[in-house]
């Protein structure tokens, strides 16, 4: 929208709703980032970061005519500075929305937080899933998906393809052992058997000891949950091991995702399942990435695509109560009722308020991580231990 499509719609808006309304529909909506922007997920959150901001910059930095007024806090991805960070951004800077982030661990005491301070919450990544779980609350809401889901359709895929012997390895944290019990659950189901789960902290990348476990095991593929800058280096060594020839390598998507480039040719061929992937080929996506090439000067990949969601859920919602925040009813119903738009593919929220979605499956084939078909179509989260209805 141009400039003055932007001030007619806002002059429209003022036309139409009560005074105090009006008050509140011309502040600013201050929405506070909570992602890393340091450490091994330092580049997922600034993806995040460039969808979100994509999306709102398309509908002329305003959504339901409010403007947007952006308070950030660097995560670092670490659990223990979580709750510290949230408060801040709730209790000092009286933020209207939080925003993140993008590890299981951070994300659970930012749930915590949003429970029981009402804030609400719209989280670009993180797949902990107690959130749409035991944490589950009305103000709570994903763009992304439980770590249950990816670690399940990969599973799928692995028993399809006829493997039987599996070892897991990731790192020792809720996103690392949910994906891999979401693997678990699926491939055992398909017929095979995870033989042994390997394992080290996060965000630790000394892999050494393992790879030579794998080698003296042998089993018939390996599963692995790692992103960022841990995946770049997991998959770096297993290739320098001389494993890449001798164990196939399988996992979720974000063992390859935003991360090829620094991957080179160890990444060449491996086989991956997520909700995203390149070569999708439908307008919605071939129009968003082309925007965000020119945008950014660079591909986006899943986590771009998450931020751009969160955006896109939010404007669901403030559209509905055209942009007056203490609707909040009507507001939280909205965005959880939304049916997305998404370059993914379109897709709606469980009761849980996690997204139901389709998992590709991904080659990677020179910068690409090429869709090659859906493991799973329209997977729902089982969002175990959620009394949301
Ligand atoms: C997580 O901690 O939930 C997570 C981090 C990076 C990629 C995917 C999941």
């Amino acid at each position: 929208m141009n400039a003055r499509r932007t001030a007619l719609a806002a002059l429209l808006l003022a036309a139409t709703l009560p005074l105090a309304a009006q008050a509140q529909s011309a502040a600013k909506l201050k929405v506070g980032l909570m992602l890393p922007a340091t450490g091994t997920f330092a580049s997922l959150g600034t993806a995040i970061e460039n969808g979100f901001r994509l999306y709102v910059a398309e509908q002329g930095g305003r959504l339901a005519g409010r403007e947007i007024e952006f308070v950030k806090v660097d995560d670092e991805s670490d659990p223990s500075k979580a709750t510290d960070n949230v408060n801040k951004l709730v209790k000092r800077d009286h933020v209207d929305v939080i925003v993140g982030t993008v590890h299981s661990g951070v994300a659970m005491a930012m749930a915590r937080v949003a429970r029981d301070t009402g804030t609400l919450l719209i989280v670009p990544n993180a797949g902990a899933d107690a959130i749409t779980g035991p944490l589950c609350a009305p103000n709570i809401v994903r763009s992304s998906f439980s770590n249950w889901q990816p670690g399940y359709a990969t599973g799928v895929v692995a028993a399809q393809k006829g493997y039987k012997r599996a070892m897991t390895i990731t790192w020792n944290y809720a996103a690392g052992n949910e994906t891999v019990k979401g693997f678990t659950e699926a491939f055992e189901k398909g017929g095979g058997k995870v033989v042994k789960e390997l394992n080290l902290p996060f965000p630790n990348v000394e892999f050494q000891a393992l790879l030579t476990e794998i080698a003296a095991q042998k089993p018939d593929v390996v599963f692995a949950f790692f992103a960022g800058g841990g995946a770049v280096k997991f998959v770096k060594d297993y290739d320098a091991a001389g494993l890449r020839r001798t164990v196939p390598l399988i996992g979720s998507g974000f063992l390859t995702d935003g991360t090829l480039e620094a991957q080179g040719s160890s990444a060449q061929g491996l086989l991956t399942v997520l909700h995203y992937a390149d070569g999708l080929n439908t307008p919605r996506d071939t129009a968003f990435r082309t925007r965000y090439a020119v945008t950014y000067k660079l591909q986006p990949d899943v986590y771009a695509v998450q931020g751009y969601d969160a955006a896109q859920t939010l404007a669901a919602g403030l559209q509905a109560v055209k942009g007056d925040t203490r609707q909040r009813e009507a507001l939280l119903s909205a965005m959880r009722k939304a049916s997305i738009d998404s370059p993914r593919g379109r897709y709606t929220l469980s009761a849980a308020g996690n997204p139901v979605q389709n998992f590709y499956v991904r080659e990677v084939r020179g910068n690409e991580n090429k869709m090659t078909g859906v493991a799973v179509k329209m997977l729902a989260d089982p969002a175990r231990g959620c009394n949301l209805r």
